[in-house]
């Protein structure tokens, strides 16, 4: 057993959608969610620049006494899970395999798109992780930059959202895909207006829901649960505007962010 809350960051607001899916699968854990929206986007930036801001985002989690790191970001996981992965003694979950995973389960006729950030994308992760299980597999990868600054300004749904979306998704169609990965956890937020472009029969993968059942699996593994007759407690911080992320959160959280608070993420 062990009480300590789980620690998820995102570079922005992105990273809500895995925690409310972690949320819902374990109602009975306690998160702190840091979302660095005063850096985002992180896609955009060099990888020594993620890799830096990824650190930070850590440290400041480790000082919230967390039993456990969720890297809600697939371009945080992209450019750093490797040197993550082995500095710290405490359990690291990522977002890009579990998404990967569920892609090669999906598709039929063994045509994938992936899409995500710049960085996510150069960086060939989804690639190599799908070539992995099926090396039969094509993967059609494409950089969509514009959506994150789409959702961080809550633009989900609306004519320019449609727009952007028609741009980047139908030269991908093009290519004969069953199949997209939502590589980048902004993305779902997208997924309606995703969905209207591309139509029924392209199956959208949303790793969130694969990553909350990774992060049940260790916390089963681990035996670090948390005590069931305690309530969970979620404590929720912003480097940016506090009004911004507690209104655009709520709308993704459904009214459950109560208060947020700014941090100072250079000190870190
Ligand atoms: N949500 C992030 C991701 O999954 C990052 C988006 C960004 O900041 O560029 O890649």
């Amino acid at each position: 057993m062990d009480n300590r809350p789980i620690g998820v960051f995102d570079s922005g607001l992105g990273g809500l959608t895995v925690l409310n899916e972690i949320n819902n699968l374990l109602p009975l854990e306690s998160i702190v969610y840091f979302g660095d929206s005063g850096r985002a986007p992180y896609g955009t930036k060099s990888e020594e620049t993620v890799i830096k801001y990824t650190f930070q985002d850590i440290r400041f989690l480790l000082n919230q006494d967390i039993k456990m790191i969720v890297i809600a970001c697939n371009t945080a996981s992209a450019c750093s899970l490797k040197l993550v992965k082995n500095n710290f003694d405490i359990p690291v979950v990522e977002v890009v395999q579990p998404g990967a995973s569920t892609a090669v389960t999906k598709t039929k006729n063994k045509k994938i798109g992936v899409i995500g950030t710049l960085a996510t994308i150069s960086s060939g992760v989804y690639e190599k992780a799908i070539g992995k299980l099926d090396p039969e597999i094509e993967v059609f990868s494409k950089a969509c930059p514009m959506f994150v600054p789409l959702v961080e300004e809550g633009w989900w749904e609306n004519d320019i959202a449609q727009r952007i979306v028609e741009e980047y998704m139908l030269p991908l169609m093009e290519q004969g895909i069953d199949t997209v990965v939502l590589g980048c956890t902004h993305y779902p937020l997208l997924q309606h207006t995703i969905s209207k472009v591309m139509g029924g029969s392209v199956t959208l993968v949303n790793s969130a829901l694969e990553v909350a059942k990774v992060v049940k699996e260790v916390i089963d593994q681990e035996k670090i649960q948390r005590d069931s007759m305690i309530a969970p407690v979620y404590r929720y911080y912003t480097s940016d505007s506090i009004k911004k992320f507690e209104s655009l959160g709520n709308s993704i959280l459904k009214g459950k962010i109560h208060s947020a608070e700014k941090v100072d993420i250079e000190r870190y």
